[in-house]
C-alpha cells in the first residue's frame, strides 16, 4: 500500500475557504511548498500529488523546483494532455526522471469544465476530449520504449516519435475520470485509476467495473482514492475540528458552490456533490467519512475523520475494497501532514500495510 500527500499549488490555509477570518491564507511560495514537501519526505510519505488548471502553478515546474531540496518523495505531477505534443510530453518526463533519478509519477487530466478548458484552448466535446487522451497515451509510452514509433489517428500524426534515453523507470500513468467514456480510457490505457473519497457502497461498485472493462483488454490496475484527512489522539478533538470548519462555512459560500457544482459536466463532482446536496445535516455519509469540505470546495470534498486508530481502521477497509494507494491532504497541510504523519503511518508500519520505519529517539537520557 503506498500514502501520498498533496502539495497546494494554489496556496494553503486553516479552512476550506480561505477568505475567511479564520482562515489565514498561505501563498504557494517556494519556501512553503518545500517544508511541505521536506515533511512528506522525513515522514515517510510517498509521493506529493501536484494539481493542474489555471488556479495553481504549474505542476511541472513547482514540482521541479523541489527536485533538489527533497531527497526521496516522489511528484505525482497532475497535466492536461490537450494541446501539449505527447513527444514533447514523454520528452519532459524522460528528462525529469534523470534529473530527479527516477521520482516522477504521472496524473493525466482529461479535464471537465469547458470554462477552464476554453482558456487553454480547447473546445473538443468529452467523448472527442477522451478519445484524445487514448492516442495521447498511445504515443507517450510508446515513445518511452527507445524504438521510434509511427502513429496516425483523429487527433495527433507522428513520425518516429522517440525521447533521448529510456526513462527509468518507466513513470507510471495515473488517471481519475468516473464518466464511461474515463472508465474505457483507463481500463485500456493506464497504470493506477483515481477515484474521489466515495462511501465503500459508490465506490465498490466502480472497482467491480473498472476491474471488468481492464480484463476484457487482457489488463489489471492498481486503484488510488483521494481523501481529506483530519485526525488527533481521540475522535472528539477530530470531530471538534470538523464541526469548527463547518461553522465557518457561510450559507452565502455554501449556496454559491452548489450553484456552480449544478451546472458541472464532470460526474465524479456530480458525484461528490450529491453526497451532501448542500445539507449541513447528515454529512457522516459512512463511519469517519466527511463530507463537509465538498460543501464549498471542488474536487475532492471527503474527509476521513476520527482518531488515529479509527482513521487506520477505515483505510483498512478502502485497502480490502481493492484501494492500494490513498491520496490525502488537510488543512492546512504542513501541520496535517505531521497529525497524520506521526499519528497514522506509525499503526500502519505495525499493522504491515506500508513499509519503512518510525523514527525513535536516542536510548540515552544525559540531562537528568
Ligand atoms: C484524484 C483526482 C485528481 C484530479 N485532479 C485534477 C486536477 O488536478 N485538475 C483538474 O482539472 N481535474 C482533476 N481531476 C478531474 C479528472 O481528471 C477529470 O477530468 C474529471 O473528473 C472529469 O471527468 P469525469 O466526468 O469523467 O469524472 C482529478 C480527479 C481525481 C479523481
Amino acid at each position: 500500500m503506498k500514502i501520498h500527500w498533496f502539495l497546494p499549488t494554489g496556496g494553503d490555509s486553516r479552512e476550506v475557504l480561505p477568505d475567511g477570518p479564520n482562515a489565514h491564507w498561505r501563498p504557494p511560495t517556494n519556501n512553503y511548498l518545500a517544508q511541505i514537501a521536506q515533511t512528506c519526505d522525513d515522514l515517510g510519505y510517498d509521493a506529493l500529488l501536484t494539481p493542474c488548471g489555471t488556479a495553481c502553478e504549474d505542476a511541472w515546474l513547482a514540482t521541479a523546483s523541489l527536485i533538489p531540496l527533497t531527497k526521496r518523495i516522489k511528484f505525482l505531477v497532475a497535466f492536461r494532455p490537450g494541446f501539449l505534443s505527447p513527444t514533447l510530453a514523454a520528452q519532459m518526463a524522460s528528462t525529469y526522471q534523470r534529473m530527479s533519478e527516477g521520482r516522477l509519477l504521472i496524473n493525466i487530466v482529461t479535464g471537465a469544465e469547458p470554462r477552464e478548458l476554453n482558456r487553454f484552448g480547447d473546445w473538443l466535446d468529452k467523448d472527442a476530449r477522451y478519445e484524445r487522451t487514448g492516442e495521447f497515451l498511445d504515443i507517450m509510452r510508446n515513445a518511452w520504449t527507445g524504438e521510434p514509433y509511427d502513429f496516425e489517428g483523429d487527433h495527433y500524426r507522428v513520425a518516429q516519435a522517440t525521447t533521448r534515453e529510456v526513462p527509468t523507470p518507466t513513470p507510471p500513468i495515473y488517471f481519475g475520470g468516473a464518466s464511461p467514456a474515463a472508465e474505457a480510457i483507463a481500463a485500456e490505457h493506464v497504470d493506477v485509476y483515481l477515484a474521489w473519497g466515495e462511501p465503500p457502497s459508490m465506490v465498490a461498485e466502480r472497482i467491480e467495473r473498472m476491474r471488468e472493462l481492464a480484463a476484457a483488454k487482457g489488463r489489471t490496475l492498481t486503484y488510488g482514492i483521494r481523501f481529506h484527512v483530519i485526525t488527533r489522539a481521540t475522535s472528539s478533538e477530530a470531530w471538534a475540528i470538523a464541526n469548527d470548519m463547518l461553522a465557518h462555512m457561510t450559507p452565502e459560500a455554501i449556496a454559491e458552490a452548489q450553484t456552480d457544482f449544478s451546472t458541472t459536466m464532470s460526474e465524479g463532482q456530480r458525484r461528490m456533490a450529491e453526497l451532501h446536496s448542500g445539507d449541513t445535516a447528515g454529512l457522516e455519509v459512512h463511519p469517519n467519512v466527511w463530507a463537509g469540505i465538498g460543501l464549498v470546495r471542488g474536487g475532492a470534498g471527503t474527509a476521513l475523520v476520527g482518531s488515529y486508530e479509527e482513521v487506520a481502521e477505515r483505510i483498512s477497509e478502502y485497502h480490502q475494497l481493492g484501494f492500494d494507494e490513498f491520496i490525502l491532504s488537510g488543512y492546512p497541510h504542513l501541520e496535517e501532514a505531521y497529525w497524520f504523519g506521526e499519528g497514522v503511518l506509525p499503526i500502519l508500519r505495525d499493522q504491515g500495510l506500508i513499509e519503512g520505519s518510525t523514527a525513535q529517539p536516542a536510548n540515552i537520557s544525559t540531562f537528568r
